[in-house]
């Protein structure tokens, strides 16, 4: 496990009013995460603008230099990866430590799987309780061999194939992460490695692996995306411009929606259809967002998000949105419990296994601040006309229950507090910072 454990940092929010500005988010993590990866076996240079320098991502920068890569910070989220090529990632000398991202360590056992390598693999405790066997299952099918905690868990060895099997693997559930592997993996194998994604999750991995001159094929058959990639050819180095994380737009989204006279913009903000779940739901909820300066940056489109104060009504939401808004649940069902009437959300069975158990975290917090809730296995009804607040949310090591509940805040009749915000700096490290900057009121809670 990570021997580092942050300092524990509770928070509180008060009712705030009125936020403006134009703020920038910083980059979009799923983007930040693959340059670096990407870059790191590739030949040559890879130039990266815009990287989400959060602790998740410096994880996965430090382990891609460990395997070998030449990996640089010119200047505030410029970086330089000097790459390896698809065959040319090293044994480490110590444990790549991926901290709370389960992102970062199933992307490079992909990575790694069709290299023969050995690596130790770390995380922290969130990330050593969560399953491994949707990487591992198919990788060990690649010739790859592992040993893993019980469970399949962390912390784990990896002993890449030497001579790899290319697979073809239809996905049994909907993870962009495990697609991503499987797909990694076969950068190096012989032949041709395909995925069947029944449901469409978010294709950062196939538009990037594209742009770096992978031979990637994308077919629709019978409503699934089949996708192909040739192994053991050659990437080329990239530029790359990251725009901003609408994961982490998210939450001065949802904040400027629930805090009354808001008005503020949020700039550059990456709008790939599979990842603006959250943007649909909320409009047809009432609220008032416009989409401002649309346009292409790095094979990505993006856009200005200008949101204003607005009054909203509980929706139902559709389990196939699911994987469209699948990290914004926890500030969805915030902004539900502002909202005329009750919002139900469904194909929820993925939260399960998220930084916590995200449905059972979100309800618990919903119900601390006096919100009505029901729950099944895979859904959450949340009742709406105001959070009454006052409750002191268990936040779990997860980055975005902490963040949710600090929206919360500014908008429930008493403040609401958290156990502990030190998670959101695998995220969003200025969180706090640019929210204040707004007009909120979050601020540390010293002890009682
Ligand atoms: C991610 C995929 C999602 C998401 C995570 C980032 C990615 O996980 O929750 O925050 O970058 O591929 P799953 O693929 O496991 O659903």
């Amino acid at each position: 496990m990570t021997e580092m454990q942050p300092q524990i940092q509770p928070l509180i929010s008060r009712k705030a009013s009125g936020l403006k500005g134009r703020i920038k988010v910083p980059g979009d993590k799923s983007m930040s995460h693959r340059a670096l990866m990407f870059g790191a076996v590739a030949i040559g240079e890879t130039r990266i603008r815009g990287l989400l320098e959060a602790e998740d991502v410096v994880n996965t920068a430090k382990a891609m230099a460990s395997l070998g890569a030449g990996t640089l910070r010119d200047d505030e989220g410029v970086w330089h990866v000097q790459g390896v090529g698809v065959a040319g990632l090293q044994s480490p000398d110590q444990a790549l430590d991926f901290g709370n991202s389960g992102t970062g360590v199933r992307l490079a056992l992909g990575l790694m799987a069709t290299t023969p390598l050995i690596a130790k693999c770390i995380g922290d405790a969130s990330l050593s309780r969560r399953p491994m066997g949707r990487v591992t299952k198919p990788l060990e099918k690649m010739g790859v061999r592992f040993e893993t905690a019980e469970g399949n868990r962390l912390p784990l060895m990896i002993y890449g194939a030497r001579n790899a099997v290319p697979i073809t693997y239809t996905l049994p559930v909907a993870s962009a992460q495990v697609k991503s592997a499987v797909l990694l993996a076969g950068l190096n194998a012989p032949g041709r490695t395909t995925v069947i994604e029944p449901v469409a999750t978010r294709d950062h991995t196939e538009r990037m692996l594209k742009a770096f001159g992978a031979r990637l094929v994308i077919d629709e058959v019978g409503g699934a995306r089949h996708i192909s990639v040739e192994g053991q050819r050659e990437l080329n180095a990239q530029e790359i411009d990251i725009p901003g994380d609408p994961s982490s737009a998210a939450f001065p989204m949802v904040a400027a929606l629930l805090s009354e006279g808001s008005d503020i913009t949020i700039e550059n903000i990456m709008l790939n259809p599979t990842r603006t779940g959250l943007i649909t739901t909320l409009i047809e909820m009432g609220a008032d967002i416009e989409i401002e300066n649309r346009k292409l940056s790095g094979g990505e489109d993006v856009g200005d998000l200008r949101v204003k104060a607005s009054k909203l009504h509980g929706v139902r939401v559709p389990a196939a949105r699911a994987p469209s808004m699948i990290d914004e649940y926890p500030v969805l069902a915030v902004a539900a419990s502002f909202a005329e009437g009750t919002t139900r959300m469904d194909g929820l069975e993925e939260l399960r296994v998220k930084e916590s158990d995200r449905l059972a975290a979100v309800e618990a917090g919903l119900q601390v601040n006096g919100v009505l809730t029901h729950s099944g296995p895979d859904w959450l009804e949340v009742s709406g006309g105001g959070a009454p607040g006052g409750g002191k949310v268990t936040t779990h090591m997860d980055h975005r229950i902490a963040m949710a509940f600090l929206v919360m805040g500014l908008a429930s009749r008493i403040h609401t507090s958290i156990d502990d915000g030190s998670f959101i700096a695998t995220s969003f490290p200025d969180f706090v910072g640019l929210m204040n900057g707004m007009g909120a009121r979050m601020a540390a809670l010293g002890p009682r």
